[in-house]
């Protein structure tokens, strides 16, 4: 049966939405037009009304802990210099010279002498963006094209959340927390901001921003894409179940605040709450920290480890003693232990449109995927490990690790299975007769209701 999908409000309450209006628009939830991942028309649509309208995952906070740090964020074309411009204060700017439009930073670093400086004729700004006067050369500008409000850097609006710097290029944007619930809410008790990075890696794929976002958006692919994963797990970790009613929530969530540009499971898969068979749940433990180099570290399985012997009825509750306990000894302060915060220990939230947060213990994996060369069909991908850290002891600025090609063994075996899956899936979407895919209720809504809140932005 065909579901009509109704218009939504976003944002300006006075602009009604019409989601239909847009190129290859979802009118079922249950298709999604192949097109949408590489048609040239739609990809610049995405250029114009999404990237410069809508909140984006920037940088890390630690990248940036002095003032005059700055990190480039760039996507699909558009750049933007992210800087620290007091102890208390991040900047951000859209990154072109008021002069003749050079990009002022590339990369990251610092600025020295605090001034932003024009490689070209050396303008220099302040990292409050006001323009360092007098400007360069400024006798041979008639008075008119000088005025030193017209010639402040040009400002995005930022926002702080999960140890992370977003920005939005639109200054009439909702505020980021209005835009992230009811997201916050669920994980900020998972004290996300308080970890660090434990690695951080990148891929460069060819296949559109929102199909390598999607490979990690279900958990249904693990059948057949990580069967390894089901071999040995015990049913709390592969129980259908499980996953339909994370994906059922997260479409409830945005259901019931269609405004929210984020959308996440408010149930744990690990089924920690019951009975877990320590054999069976020790070499899940192990397969995910051997595969996967994050979410379950070597500290957690040395915890799992020292409970072979226990009752299965008392494994779940002694482990989560066990880690708490582990932990405090070690200086980490995990996240109260309330029965509501340990259930969002392994729960998926994506925040809309390219950012996703999978919590476990004390630990995340975030993923971050971006349109790359100004082509629909080359994206920028990465993965971030992160730790709580023993209190008082700061890790520094992250190391980048590099970008790696997708089957390069710098990526843990689990990330390469699904780098496997991407390029694939991009060029089997321009056969001629695929006139479109089609996604699970049960398990894939979650991508349905990112498609559904893109068309939003397109129909603007
Ligand atoms: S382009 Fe920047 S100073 Fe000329
Ligand atoms: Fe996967």
């Amino acid at each position: 049966m065909t579901e009509v999908i109704p218009p939504v409000t976003y944002g300006d309450s006075s602009a009604e939405a019409n989601t239909s209006a847009a190129p290859f628009a979802i009118t079922d939830r249950s298709y999604i037009p192949p097109q949408r991942y590489f048609n040239r028309t739609f990809f610049e649509l995405e250029n114009e009304k999404l990237w410069p309208h809508v909140w984006q995952m920037a940088c890390r906070l630690e990248e940036i802990p002095n003032v005059g740090d700055y990190v480039e964020y760039w996507v699909a074309s558009y750049s933007v210099i992210v800087v620290r411009s007091s102890p208390t204060e991040i900047k951000a700017y859209q990154n072109a010279c008021r002069h003749r439009g050079t990009q002022l930073a590339q990369g990251c670093g610092s600025f020295r002498g605090a001034q932003i400086v024009c490689p070209f004729h050396a303008w220099r700004w302040n990292l409050d963006g006001s323009p360092s006067l007098p400007m360069y050369g400024s006798e041979g500008f008639e008075d008119r094209v000088m005025r030193p409000d017209d010639l402040r850097l040009v400002e995005c609006r930022v926002g702080t959340w999960a140890g992370c710097v977003f920005i939005n290029m639109d200054l009439n944007a909702p505020p980021l927390l209005e835009a992230l619930h009811p997201v916050p809410d669920f994980l900020d008790p998972l004290l996300i901001a308080d970890m660090r990075v434990d690695w951080w890696k990148a891929v460069r794929l060819k296949a559109n921003w929102k199909l390598a976002l999607e490979a990690f958006m279900e958990g249904w692919h693990v059948r057949g894409t990580h069967t390894q994963l089901t071999l040995g797990a015990g049913d709390d970790f592969r129980n259908p179940h499980d996953l339909q009613h994370s994906y059922e929530n997260g479409h409830a969530s945005l259901e019931k605040d269609p405004n929210s540009a984020a959308q996440g499971t408010v149930k744990s898969s690990l089924g920690l709450g019951g009975t877990a068979d320590p054999e069976q749940t020790i070499s899940y433990l192990r397969m995910v920290h051997e595969q996967l180099q994050t979410s379950v570290l070597a500290k957690d399985l040395h915890v799992a480890e020292s409970l072979r012997t226990c009752p299965p009825e008392q494994f779940s509750k002694n482990f989560v003693k066990s880690m708490y306990a582990w932990n405090a000894g070690a200086g980490i302060k995990l996240p109260d232990p309330d029965p509501a915060v340990l259930g969002l220990w392994s729960s998926q939230w994506f925040i809309f449109p390219s950012f996703k947060i999978h919590p476990l213990f004390g630990n995340a994996i975030t993923y971050r995927s971006r349109p790359d060369r100004d082509d629909p069909e080359y994206c920028y991908f990465e993965m971030w490990s992160l730790t709580l850290q023993p209190e008082g002891h700061d890790p520094g600025k992250p190391k980048f690790d590099g970008v790696f090609e997708f089957d390069d063994e710098a990526w843990p075996l689990i990330a390469r299975q699904d780098f496997g899956n991407i390029e694939r899936q991009q060029r089997g979407l321009h056969m001629p007769g695929l006139k479109s895919t089609r996604l699970a209720r049960k398990w894939e809504d979650g991508i349905a209701n990112s498609h559904i809140q893109l068309d939003r932005y397109l129909a603007r």
